[in-house]
């Protein structure tokens, strides 16, 4: 069933457990995610980018998890939510096909310009009952850096001007950035945990970790423990999914494509299982 983003990321704020919120970008990693939580009787989040957008059709995708998720998974809450949309226009434009819930990414603006823009939103989204996300400190890209020499702290997230952004924007869910960065093995070498503890005293809404899909079950606990109730995943599930389709294609002559295709999805719902039950959400539906 579909559920209301905000709500399973309170409840997994109150109970010390973790949702992930995993990217889909087409039918196979969609039904591997929801049907992966329902095995595990998880909450769960299905998310798309704004290229993902491009690649599937915005209303296609958005109208493919919400079938799936009304009619194969009623026995689970499932939320739909944009990921990283960059701009007033593609935000505008998932709240128009019916995302309950959005991240508006201001990460790389300016202070006053990320906060501007992100209250504007707020407030459209918060009068048709839409939750929205936003992004204080920077969460790196892989490739968007070099490994060497990193300021970490010119990416970090500052407790106080968290406190303050959440305050002046209204926002419902905070994603911070403590060391985390997008793709594998580019990570500070160890997060900074108590400034996640600071930001998680100063800010009371549901803290978002993205960029963290390479993590180890010890990081995982950690962080929940010190505040983070989400858990974006992207690359874990993607590489999944084409190890499994290297494996379909290389394991049979096979012209089904559908064969090859289902080799994949496996993959990636072995890849959902084993964050679902790290993140401790599994038989919290
Ligand atoms: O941060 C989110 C995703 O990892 C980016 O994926 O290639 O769909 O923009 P994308
Ligand atoms: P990874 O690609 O590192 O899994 O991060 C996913 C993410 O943050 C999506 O928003
Ligand atoms: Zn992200």
């Amino acid at each position: 069933m579909i559920a209301d983003v905000k709500v399973l990321l309170e409840e997994a704020k109150a109970g010390k457990y973790a949702v992930g919120a995993f990217n889909t970008i087409n039918l196979e990693t969609t039904r591997a995610i929801i049907e992966t939580a329902s095995e595990l009787s998880s909450p769960v989040i299905v998310q798309v980018t704004e290229k993902t957008f491009d690649y599937a059709g915005a209303r296609a995708i958005f109208h493919l998890i919400k079938n799936i998720a009304e009619f194969y998974a009623k026995d689970i809450p499932v939320g739909i939510h944009l990921d990283h949309g960059k701009s007033f226009e593609v935000v505008e434009r998932a709240m128009d096909i019916g995302f309950g819930s959005v991240m508006y990414d201001g990460s790389r603006k300016e202070y006053v310009d990320n906060c501007m823009m992100t209250k504007k939103i707020v407030d459209i989204a918060h009068s048709r009952g839409i939750a929205v996300q936003a992004e204080l400190g920077n969460v790196p890209y892989l490739g968007e850096m070099q490994m060497e020499n990193i300021k970490w702290e010119e990416y970090m997230t500052d407790p106080d001007q968290a406190e303050a952004f959440v305050k002046e924007t209204g926002i419902d869910t905070l994603a911070v950035a403590i060391g985390n960065a997008h793709g594998f093995f580019r990570e500070r070498s160890e997060p900074d945990y108590e400034r996640l503890s600071a930001v998680a005293k100063r800010v009371s809404i549901p803290l978002v970790l993205h960029g963290a899909s390479d993590w180890h079950n010890g990081r995982i606990t950690e962080v929940i423990e010190r505040g983070i109730s989400c858990f974006n995943v992207d690359t874990a599930i993607r590489l999944a999914f084409i190890g499994g389709l290297r494996e379909g294609l290389l394991s049979q002559d096979e012209a089904d494509l559908r064969k090859v295709l289902a080799t994949g999805k496996e993959y990636t719902k072995s890849a959902i299982k084993e964050k679902i039950l790290a993140f401790g959400s599994a038989g919290k539906a």
